[in-house]
């Protein structure tokens, strides 16, 4: 399997929550490597580019203003098979069918507070890291 970058995020919720560290961490423990890490409120346009694959979704608006309402820790882990990895550590996009074990199955309930991102491929993960590292990784 290929080393891959991945961007995660730990949400406005997550920071709000102050479980960013134990977000972290948990990919951390998994033998992912932290290549990059930025504490940044995004703006609309960051929010909105980050999710423009939603645009035309009714809950497109709501998304934007969950992502921009506070600050986010934006950071790239670097593994082997990262993505998948760290997709399977996050969960089901609905903490409601997140399984037990899963960042969203033991610390979120419910919808847009689902505590973190994980790029979905190695496509969303070269565009996303330009979008929340735009002057490169170092
Ligand atoms: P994310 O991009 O935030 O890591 O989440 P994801 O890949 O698991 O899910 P995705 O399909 O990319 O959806 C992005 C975010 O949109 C919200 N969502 N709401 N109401 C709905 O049906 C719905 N579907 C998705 C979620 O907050 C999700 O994180
Ligand atoms: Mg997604």
């Amino acid at each position: 399997m290929a080393v891959e970058q991945t961007l995660i995020l730990a949400k406005p919720d997550a920071v709000e929550r102050s479980l960013a560290g134990e977000i972290l961490a948990r990919f951390e423990r998994r033998g992912l490597k932290l290549r990059a890490a930025r504490f940044v409120q995004a703006s609309r346009e960051v929010g909105e580019t980050h999710y423009a694959e939603h645009k035309e979704k009714p809950f497109f608006g709501e998304l934007v203003e969950f992502i921009t309402s506070g600050p986010t820790l934006a950071f790239v882990l670097e593994g082997e098979g990262a993505i998948a990895t760290c997709r399977k550590t996050i969960g089901a996009t609905n903490p409601a069918d997140a399984e037990a074990g899963s960042l969203r199955g033991d610390f979120a309930l419910a919808m847009p507070d689902n505590l973190v991102h994980g790029s979905d491929s190695p496509a969303s993960a070269e565009r996303e890291i330009g979008i929340w590292f735009p002057d490169g990784l170092a």
